[in-house]
């Protein structure tokens, strides 16, 4: 972990209040095809640039000590995109991978994926697997990557899940609570989201963490994720320090 000295110096810099940070932050990383289109470029450029964002925001999270960050870097509807985009986004993850490593170890960053991740291709999915396993030790951060992921998905594969422990007679149906089904999820020992931000100005959830974010607070930023900086993300951060969160109590 980041030591708390360091922490409450750094959040003060930035603006922030050391004792109330977020500890799972997840970000829908939207508008790379806006940023490309606007500069008359082709989208895949959009992701190329906002592929660079991701390192400067983890390590911002980082030195802020959040323990968790989800990214909304694919979804279970984006394999709907025009073929080559799909293969192109599915090649930047690759190199993407690769090129963090580094960056991971050095901040001490454990990586994880979230989503059906079955579905990604072989050379993805190896090279991911790779990642984890290396950084599997490491304690400072998670950075959680949601990849082929949809939150509907996940809620249907946690039935599944349970619905077989019924059928094998391991789980009686009258037993089965909110934490059955958190525990079926496929982070399980993630804490809930405390803020989802969601780049581009967009105002809604696209199908990411329906479970996990029922209480979190919604930050919506206008810049596109490509231009999106850590002053953006601190600034995001404020806002949710706003906010107060009562959690259906008084
Ligand atoms: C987010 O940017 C990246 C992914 C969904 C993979 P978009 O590609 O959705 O960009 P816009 O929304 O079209 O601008
Ligand atoms: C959500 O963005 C998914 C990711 C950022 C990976 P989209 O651009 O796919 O969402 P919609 O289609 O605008 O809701
Ligand atoms: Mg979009």
């Amino acid at each position: 972990m980041v030591g708390a000295a360091e922490v409450a110096a750094r959040a003060s810099a930035a603006g922030l209040d050391a004792a109330r940070l977020p500890r799972h932050v997840a970000i829908i990383m939207d508008g790379n095809g806006r940023w490309a289109t606007a500069r008359k470029q082709d989208r895949t450029r959009g992701h190329e640039q906002g592929a660079m964002v991701v390192r400067a925001i983890t390590t911002a999270s980082v030195k802020l000590g959040i323990a968790r960050l989800t990214l909304y870097a694919f979804s279970s509807e984006n394999w709907s995109r025009p073929q080559l985009e799909v293969d192109f986004l599915m090649g930047l993850l690759e190199r993407f991978l690769e090129g963090e490593l580094a960056t991971l170890m050095e901040n001490g960053v454990r990586l994880e994926a979230i989503g059906s991740l079955e579905r990604l291709p072989a050379a993805v999915r190896s090279t991911l697997e790779r990642i984890i396993r290396t950084t599997s030790a490491n304690s400072a951060m998670t950075l959680c990557l949601a990849l082929s992921y949809g939150g509907r998905d996940e809620l249907v594969d946690a039935c599944r899940a349970i619905a077989a422990l019924v059928a094998a007679g391991r789980l009686d149906a009258g037993q089965i609570t909110a934490s059955t089904l958190q525990a079926h999820l496929y982070a399980p020992a993630a804490s809930d989201v405390d803020v989802v931000i969601r780049t581009a100005g967009e105002m809604r959830l696209s199908n990411f963490l329906i479970w996990q974010a029922t209480y979190a607070e919604y930050v919506s930023v206008a810049p596109l994720w490509p231009d999106f900086s850590v002053s953006d993300y601190h600034a995001a951060l404020a806002e949710y320090q706003r906010r107060e969160r009562r959690f259906g109590g008084l």
